[in-house]
């Protein structure tokens, strides 16, 4: 046993600062084990596709306008073809509504004509046409990160 001072517990300090050493390795081994678990996972954000299928085209006859909520997105069918417009008002992202012959965002009153032309601001830009294909299956599809020109149409 060793003359060195004791606390009223009778640890001296040696013995403490060697305790505290074997905590901080433990502690940093643990860290470091951590660390290695969470590298061998990938760092994967999934998001929801923007291509959807809407249906077939037989479940739209023409003069159809269907608006899908869930997919922000207003789908027309004419004698011409199909096309889909999005109702997201370029503005700041309102949802916009069916008003008369086209469309009017509830949030600041930005008015779109029915192919999407701003007829009164404060929205920028008109509302974008996405693109529409068929799938292989027989479906209508919208792909909803590919804008293309508005007027164009899809025609089965
Ligand atoms: S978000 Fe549509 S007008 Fe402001």
């Amino acid at each position: 046993m060793s003359n060195e001072p004791r606390n009223k517990n009778g640890v001296s300090r040696r013995d403490f600062l060697g305790l505290a050493s074997i905590g901080a390795v433990i502690l940093s081994s643990l860290t470091l084990l951590a660390g290695i678990f969470r590298l061998t996972k990938a760092d994967v954000h999934y998001e929801e596709s923007k291509k959807f299928k809407i249906g077939r085209p037989e479940e739209f006859p023409p003069g159809t306008v269907k608006k899908l909520d869930d997919k922000k997105v207003f789908i027309f069918a004419d004698k011409d073809g199909f096309h889909a417009v999005s109702s997201v008002c370029t503005h700041l992202g309102c949802i916009v509504r069916a008003s008369g012959d086209g469309f009017q965002c509830p949030c600041h009153g930005s008015k779109f004509n029915k192919n999407g032309k701003v007829l009164a601001g404060p929205a920028p830009r008109n509302l974008p046409w996405l693109e529409v294909s068929r799938h292989v299956d027989g479906n209508i599809v919208v792909d909803a990160s590919r804008e293309i020109k508005a007027g164009t149409k899809f025609k089965v």
